[in-house]
């Protein structure tokens, strides 16, 4: 699994936010590092105002009030003084830029001999050393004179500004977003066939170029579906006048000639008419206009097995309960003889109609037990001119199951081709109940 998210949304907003984040620690260590020397010069004027007011009350004090003036410093400034003591324990502060200026600082102001210590006696503290005459003493002010609470903080309210700002990236890519999810959603009805309605063309130029060029395709891909459509009418509709005058012809060879011959050729012209059938409607289904009527889809199914019967078909039905919809015979009758004569061709020598409701739809299924159709063929398949043994040649044109997927279509319906349970094909066309009429 990877951590880099996969749409380019959270793509874009992890980026942003990236950006965001190193943008603000950038700018906090710009601050830092500038508001350093003021504040060092700051709190050393503060230490070393301290320093020299404790030392001149100590010079000027009367010795016998002394005592009386350190507590009172110490409880109401929280400065102490003790006197220094030759090899006591100390420590020295952090060795950090923000103390090194301070020391020197401290140094320029109080005498170069001025000492600045962390732990003194195991106390902790700021510990400032000042002479008086010969004798040394230390101040210990409170740690906080050095450090500053407030940069935590600081910390805070940078931590809510970054919330803030991805909060707004994420808003204005979402923004972005929206056109381009629906050209996803348009591009990806085109990959299966279906013609989108047109995305809007608004929002920035570029996004808008995008959506018109798209629309542009998908117009152009409806209107190069609709002229095959005309070219297969009308070079069927042309050819089946010569054909119709030859098959008259080799019905009237003399008898005597080759009667396999003759049989032979009979069959071919079957298969060339058939083929010629199959491009007319095709052509018809791409340009239908008839007008939907309130039919019953089991009576349009016992009219299409009882043709079959009539063949000595193995063709058997298994008819559920489904309301009156909105159906256009012919097409109706032309979509169950495309998947029945499917079924027998490719299928099993049996094929049994299934119809009914379920889940607020009705439906009709086509079933056999041949070798199916594989999952990942089955949305191909409703494609024009696509056959899953078309390498190896055969007599189909392809065009049976994209009929079916159209006439599905202009009824609001969906097809479904899955495999049928214990082995075979399951070829399942859904019709919504609530037809609106055309
Ligand atoms: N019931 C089925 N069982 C197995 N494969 C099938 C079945 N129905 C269709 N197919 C496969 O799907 C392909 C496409 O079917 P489609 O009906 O579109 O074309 P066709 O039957 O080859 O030709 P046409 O129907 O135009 O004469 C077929 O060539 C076949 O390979
Ligand atoms: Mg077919």
């Amino acid at each position: 699994m990877t951590l880099v998210p996969r749409s380019l949304l959270w793509r874009t907003v992890l980026l942003l936010a990236l950006l965001l984040v190193a943008g603000h620690f950038a700018w906090l260590q710009l601050f830092r590092v500038s508001e350093r020397e003021p504040r060092a010069l700051q709190v050393a004027q503060q230490i070393a105002s301290v320093v020299n007011l404790t030392r001149s009350a100590l010079i000027t004090a009367d010795p016998a009030k002394r005592i009386d003036l350190l507590r009172d410093l110490a409880q109401q400034e929280g400065v102490q003084i003790y006197i220094a003591e030759p090899n006591e324990p100390v420590e020295p502060l952090p060795d950090r830029p923000f103390v090194r200026m301070i020391t020197a600082e401290l140094q320029r102001r109080l005498g170069a001999d001025t000492r600045l210590l962390g732990t003194r006696d195991g106390m902790r503290g700021v510990w400032v050393s000042f002479r008086i005459d010969d004798e040394e003493f230390w101040v210990r002010l409170p740690r906080e004179r050095l450090e500053r609470a407030e940069q935590l903080r600081w910390i805070g309210w940078g931590v809510l500004v970054l919330a803030l700002s991805v909060v707004g990236a994420f808003l204005i890519v979402a923004r972005i977003n929206r056109p381009l999810r629906e050209l996803t959603r348009a591009a990806e009805m085109i990959g299966r066939g279906r013609t989108p309605s047109p995305v809007s063309e608004s929002g920035p130029s570029e996004i808008r170029t995008l959506a018109r060029a798209f629309n542009q395709m998908a117009a152009d891909l409806k209107r190069i579906d609709e002229d095959r459509a005309l070219l297969l009418a009308g070079v069927s509709h042309d050819l089946r006048t010569p054909l119709a005058r030859i098959r008259l012809g080799v019905e009237m060879l003399e008898p005597q000639a080759d009667a396999t011959l003759r049989e032979g050729l009979v069959q071919d012209i079957e298969d060339i008419d058939a083929v010629i059938n199959q491009f007319l409607d095709f052509a018809r289904v791409t340009n239908e206009t008839s007008i939907a009527s309130e039919l019953d889809l089991n009576e349009l199914v016992n009219a299409v097995l009882e043709r079959y019967q009539h063949q000595g078909k193995p063709v058997s039905a298994q008819l559920g309960s489904v309301p009156r919809l909105q159906l256009k015979a012919l097409a109706i009758q032309r979509l169950l003889t495309n998947l029945v004569d499917n079924a027998l061709r490719h299928g099993s020598a049996e094929a049994q109609i299934v119809t009914g409701q379920s889940g607020g739809r009705a439906f009709v299924e086509v079933l056999d037990r041949g070798p199916g159709i594989p999952v990942e063929e089955a949305e191909r398949m409703l494609q024009p001119f696509t056959r899953l043994d078309a390498a190896r040649g055969g007599a189909g044109t392809g065009l049976g199951l994209a009929i079916v997927d159209r006439i599905a279509r202009l009824h609001g319906g969906t097809v479904a081709l899955t495999p049928r349970e214990g082995g075979g094909l399951r070829a399942r066309v859904e019709f919504p109940m609530m037809q609106a009429k055309d």
